[in-house]
């Protein structure tokens, strides 16, 4: 559905550093891939590039097969009829001086064949229900709304030509917990519904646990692990990977332990090492264990291991007998 090969973006202006470094990527039809890191890792350029607004510097984006060439008009009519960014902030998106009625429509006519009033009208009431909308909340205002139904209609507009592929940038972070899950509900249900492919990026792990099947971990601009979701959440692989997961707290067993915090910065974009991005703040790379300089001088390239890939000269080994003792930093939760 998606291919991504060796995309490269960097911000036009003067001494602008390349802030994603040969990222590639696939999504069969159908499937929902997660993509996560901490901010300023380059998650939403990636989103941005896919869609035409964010300059893509090198490498190729083809959707369906086809090459996307965002310069030629063409090819982007041809991607928006496939792919459609949501994004955080429904109200952002919305004209408050456009019904919703109408924003809606916006997305639909003039693409697909709706010539009529009529199939206008039944296509709106199509897209409202399909988002959980009743067919009344038409003729309201964007200021009318709360941000979970702001949210809902942001995704009627996105659904309004009949994309297969949804890129969603932290969709559900405003909202919240209980609307949150019921968006997450929605989005689930619209996948299995109409067939829909996912990039779904998020900064709560169990948001792409709940929806993806696969999930990648960016760090800098560079992809540290990519694996399934089960295997990168119970066995991950890159240190970075089981760090930001020890730092989830666990609502359901409260066992005292302290979250595993990530301490320090990423790397600036203008000055990454020539290492791996992660080395200034890996808890088991050349700063903690001898003999690992190697993690300073040489970028680990993404390799797979067992049924993942990682991007580690000593990545974390599950098989038993074999296991790496892993002792992040303990930082003290405040
Ligand atoms: N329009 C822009 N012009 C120049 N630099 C930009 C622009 N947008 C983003 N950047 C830079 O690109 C890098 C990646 O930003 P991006 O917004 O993709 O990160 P992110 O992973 O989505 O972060 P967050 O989790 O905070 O949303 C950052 O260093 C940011 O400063
Ligand atoms: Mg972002």
């Amino acid at each position: 559905m998606l291919e991504v090969e060796n995309l490269r973006i960097r911000y036009p202006g003067r001494d602008r550093p390349t802030v994603i470094e040969d990222v590639s990527f696939a999504i069969a039809p159908g499937g929902a891939l997660g993509l996560v890191g901490e901010s300023g890792s380059g998650k939403s350029t990636i989103a941005k590039a896919i869609v035409g607004l964010a300059p893509v510097t090198g490498g190729s984006i083809a959707v369906d097969g086809s090459p996307i060439d965002h310069a030629r008009a063409r090819s982007r009519r041809a991607l928006h009829d496939r792919v459609q960014l949501v994004f955080q902030d429904p109200r952002a998106s919305l004209n408050p001086r456009r019904s919703v009625g109408d924003a809606v429509a916006d997305a639909f006519v003039g693409g697909a064949t709706i010539s009529t009033s009529v199939e206008r009208g039944r296509r709106l009431a199509e897209l409202l229900e399909q988002v959980g909308l009743p067919a009344s909340f038409a003729e309201r205002f964007p200021s009318e709304l709360s941000g979970g139904q702001a949210q809902r209609v942001a995704i009627a507009r996105a659904l309004g030509r009949r994309p297969r592929l949804l890129l969603l940038d932290e969709v559900t972070a405003s909202l919240d917990v209980s609307v949150q899950a019921s968006i997450l509900n929605l989005l689930r249900d619209l996948r299995d519904e109409l067939g829909l492919t996912y990039l779904v990026i998020a900064h709560d792990l169990a948001i792409v646990r709940y929806l993806c099947d696969h999930a990648m971990v960016l760090q800098a601009g560079v992809v540290l692990e990519r694996a399934a979701v089960a295997e990168l959440f119970d066995e991950p692989r890159h240190p970075y990977t089981k760090v930001l997961i020890d730092s989830v707290p666990e609502m359901e067993s409260p066992d005292g332990r302290e979250l595993a915090l990530v301490t320090g910065d990423p790397p600036d974009p203008a000055h990454r090492p020539s290492g791996c991005v992660f080395t200034s703040r890996c808890p088991i790379g050349p700063l903690h264990r001898v003999g690992r300089e190697i993690c300073l001088s040489d970028r680990p390239p993404l390799s797979p291991q067992g049924d993942a890939e990682v991007a580690c000269h000593f990545p974390i080994t599950h098989s038993a007998g074999a296991r790496e003792v892993f002792d992040a930093p303990r930082t003290v939760s405040t």
